[in-house]
């Protein structure tokens, strides 16, 4: 998440009776921490799984649960309360209330409040597998989305009851995810991104190896980034401990010869490529497939090493290549070698920068080469940089018919 990705944003956070009204504890906190205003209004049901005490605590503002709430002095509550919201977010949905919101009834203050609202209306459903195949609620379901509601989830696995389906509510970190995407400015509709990102490790017997240093943390922002403004994202990650952004497919590989193979097969289905990964340059010629032992003559062993495919090269050389963007990490003169590997790679954009003192850390600052000159962005935490890079691509790309 970058920092305070959603300041400015006011939200109602809407939550009606489940069990999964627990969960609204981590996500109200999660919005928080993004920069989000948040305005929880709860059904008397809510508030039998959690208190309003609690969601206050969380978002800092005062908790709604009733209509004729006298602290609002016009005793407009059921229109006051949205008038100012970007969205409302009911998390969780239960089968009763999207059964409510499908047929405009409006009987207590969160009913009314998306009855009367003028903003975006997004719902979580949590709910038993059954009440969730039930075909009134997909009835339901389908009359909502077809008014325009957008429908996070729900997700499948082991529920509450006991009971095994689809129905259990997407986990806090899928639904402030799925909200950050929702906000996100759609540069890349209807695009297809294919990226590289991490290491690669190029192995010399079954417990050594040649690596590069790379978190990977810059690709998987891209990737994240990249998803939020739209596009379908396809990531080919190396050896990396960092989790799948959501709604990213992403492919694992090791070696540099099996990244090459992973992406030449994606690519001819994608429109942009965004190279990020550190691709080990060599590999050695023969690995052993038992460990190489010392010697008692202290004997070093040899390598003879070959070298590896340049992946980027190799996609910019295709006759129909997609947009092709590089990375570049320099140790330094990154004005001279940032242009030089920009025309040797035979890519329109490449972004350098000095890849050691920004290894493993959140914060990255970057310079754009390309024919028309050099562009040097500030200093920015790398999933709001991701963002910044994403909307620099998008501008870029020879249709923009196609770029809402
Ligand atoms: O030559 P260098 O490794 O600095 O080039 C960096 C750019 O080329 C990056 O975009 C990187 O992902 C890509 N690259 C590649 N295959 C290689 C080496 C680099 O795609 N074998």
């Amino acid at each position: 998440m970058a920092t305070a990705e959603l300041a400015g944003k006011h939200l109602v956070l809407g939550m009606t009776g489940g069990i999964a009204c627990y969960k609204i504890a981590e996500l109200t906190r999660l919005l928080v921490k993004a920069g989000a205003t948040v305005q929880v209004v709860m059904t008397e049901a809510a508030t039998q799984f959690i208190t309003p005490v609690t969601m206050q605590a969380l978002s800092g503002r005062p908790v709604y649960t009733s209509q004729w709430d006298a602290r609002v002095p016009n005793n407009m509550a059921h229109i006051d309360l949205s008038r100012e919201a970007d969205a409302i977010v009911i998390a969780p949905a239960s089968t009763d209330f999207l059964a409510k919101l499908a047929h405009g009834m409006a009987d207590d203050l969160l009913t009314t409040l998306c009855v009367a609202r003028e903003c975006p209306l997004l719902v979580v459903p949590a709910m038993n597998r059954q009440m969730w195949a039930n075909p009134a609620t997909q009835r339901n379901v389908a009359q909502l989305r077809a008014d325009g509601v957008e429908t996070l989830g729900p997700d499948s696995g082991p529920q509450a009851c006991g009971e095994v389906g689809d129905g259990r509510m997407l986990e806090p970190e899928a639904v402030y995810e799925a909200i950050a995407s929702f906000f996100a400015p759609k540069v890349l509709a209807g695009r297809r991104v294919l990226l590289t990102a991490g290491p690669t490790f190029e192995p010399i017997d079954p417990v050594r190896g040649i690596t590069n240093r790379s978190s990977g943390k810059m690709g998987f922002a891209l990737a994240r980034a990249a998803q939020q403004a739209g596009a379908d994202v396809h990531l080919v990650a190396g050896p990396v401990a960092l989790d799948t952004p959501w709604g990213v497919f992403r492919e694992d590989v090791q070696t540099a010869q099996q990244m090459h193979d992973a992406v030449m097969r994606a690519v001819p289905d994608y429109d942009i490529f965004i190279a990020v990964a550190a691709v080990a340059d060599w590999r050695v010629d023969h690995t052993s497939d038992h460990k190489i032992k010392k010697t008692a003559d202290h004997r070093l062993p040899s390598f003879t090493f070959v070298e590896n495919p340049d992946i980027l090269a190799a996609v910019a050389r295709l006759p129909h290549p997609p947009f092709c963007v590089g990375f570049a990490a320099e140790s330094g003169d990154l004005d001279v070698h940032g242009e030089e590997k920009r025309v040797r790679k035979n890519v329109p954009l490449l972004i350098g920068n000095l890849g050691p003192l920004t290894f493993g850390r959140d914060d990255n600052e970057v310079v754009l080469f390309e024919a028309s000159g050099q562009k040097k962005l500030p200093r920015a935490d790398k999933q709001a940089l991701a963002s910044t890079l994403i909307a620099e691509i998008a501008k870029r790309l020879p249709d923009t018919s196609l770029i809402s």
